[in-house]
Formats: structure tokens, sequence, C-alpha cells
């Protein structure tokens, strides 16, 4: 079931609750991309595209932000950006990453997933602080480079992770040369997401975090 409506607009039919994707946009958003000035982001001389990304640092109070067309590059870049070849992710074992995605960052990427039940949410710190491994005497260990945090989480029923479990397992994986860091990887799969998320709070803003912003997202956010 699909719709033509406006988001938001529920006369005439039920709601489909399946994705945000599933949204039509508006003749206006239709318009607003026709008349949006364009230039080659090579150079990066396409305006839209550099104020979407100064819109989204400062949004997530990063030093820069970068444009992917789709949630799968978002995810695969954000993870990459911190986890070198031969290292690992630690992931819910219902992440997106994880079930979807085609193995994209072990085929393409040269990094292992591994997975733990409830990272995000449900699974004790310690837990978590347990299944991180550094480096050690041991030859040949792999190293966890990241803590991939879905959210929303769009194979639990869009649960939101709060703020504060966010910086706990930030403080998990404390900032310096060669330790892992956290990843936020900001799921649209649900339509509750933006409601729930902003029950949760604005854009989570950590020094631990890196965001990646599926598409979804980015034009949820987009006010330009
Ligand atoms: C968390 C998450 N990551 C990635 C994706 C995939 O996005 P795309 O189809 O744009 O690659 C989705 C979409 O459902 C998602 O929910």
């Amino acid at each position: 079931m699909t719709t033509d409506a406006p988001r938001g607009d529920h006369r005439g039919g039920p709601v489909d609750l399946r994705s945000d994707t599933v949204t039509r946009p508006t003749a206006a958003m239709r318009q607003a991309m026709a008349d949006a000035p364009v230039g080659d982001d090579h150079y990066g001389e396409d305006p839209s595209v550099r104020a979407l990304e100064e819109y989204t640092a400062d949004l997530l109070g990063h030093e820069a932000a970068v444009f992917v067309p789709s949630g799968t590059m978002g995810n695969f870049v954000a993870l990459r950006a911190s986890a070198a070849v031969g290292t690992e992710v630690i992931a819910d074992t219902e992440a997106h990453i994880v079930t979807y995605e085609l193995g994209g960052l072990a085929a393409l990427g040269g990094v292992q997933t591994r997975t733990l039940p409830g990272l995000a949410d449900t699974a004790d710190l310690a837990e978590v602080a347990r299944a991180i491994r550094v480096p050690t005497a041991s030859y040949g260990m792999v190293r966890t480079a990241v803590l991939a945090v879905e959210n929303t989480q769009a194979r639990r029923g869009g649960r939101v992770v709060p703020p504060a479990r966010l910086e706990q397992l930030g403080e998990l994986t404390s900032p310096g040369p060669g330790s892992p860091c956290t990843a936020t990887v900001r799921g649209c799969g649900t339509p509750r997401s933006p409601a729930r998320s902003n029950r949760a709070g604005s854009p989570h803003r950590s020094r631990h975090c890196r965001c990646a912003c599926p598409r979804g997202s980015a034009r949820r956010s987009a006010r330009w």
C-alpha cells in the first residue's frame, strides 16, 4: 500500500507505516528539486550539496559533512572512516549493516563485523566492554575499531537509542589514537523514526560519534 498524499496528510485512507521511504514528495518538494541550483560536486561547486553538507555538519556538531546518495553508502563511509582494513566493527545482531547491504563492509571494505545482541540498548555495559578487543601482546588479535549503533533501529520496531546510552557507549570507547569509536548509523527504516526521535531529543551531538544519515534522514533534515 502506498500513498500519494503528502506526509502527515491522513485524510482518505490508512497511514502506511512500513517506512518513511514509501511516502511521495509533494508538488512543492518536486518544484524545489527542479529549481535547486546545481553544479559539479566533484569540484565542490554544487551549491545545493554544499548547503546540505554545511547544514548537516552544524546540526550534528561536526566539522564537516559529506553527502552520499544512499543509506548503504553512508553507513559504509562512516564506518570505514574509523575502521581500517583488518579491524572489526561490533554491531547489533539485527543491525542493517549485518542483515542487509550484501556484506559490503567485509566484501569491499576489508572490515570484519562481530555481532552483539542488544548492543544499542539491552546489553549490559560490562558485557559490551568485555567484547571490545584492544591491541594486546597477542600477535594477530583483531582490534575493535567501532561500536556501530543504528538509531533508530529498523529491525527492532523503530526503537530510539537514548542519548544517555550513546554517551555511555561512547565512554567505553575512550578517545585516543588507536582506540575504538562509536558510530551512530541513523535509521530510516521505520516511519515512527521522526516522532520517536523527537521525543528522544534533538540530533545527538557527541565527541565519540560519527553519523551516517540515510537519504530519509537527510531529507527530513534539509531545510534549504
Ligand atoms: C539503518 C539503515 N541503513 C541503511 C539503509 C539503506 O538505505 P539505502 O536503501 O538508501 O541504501 C536503511 C534503509 O532501510 C536503513 O534503515
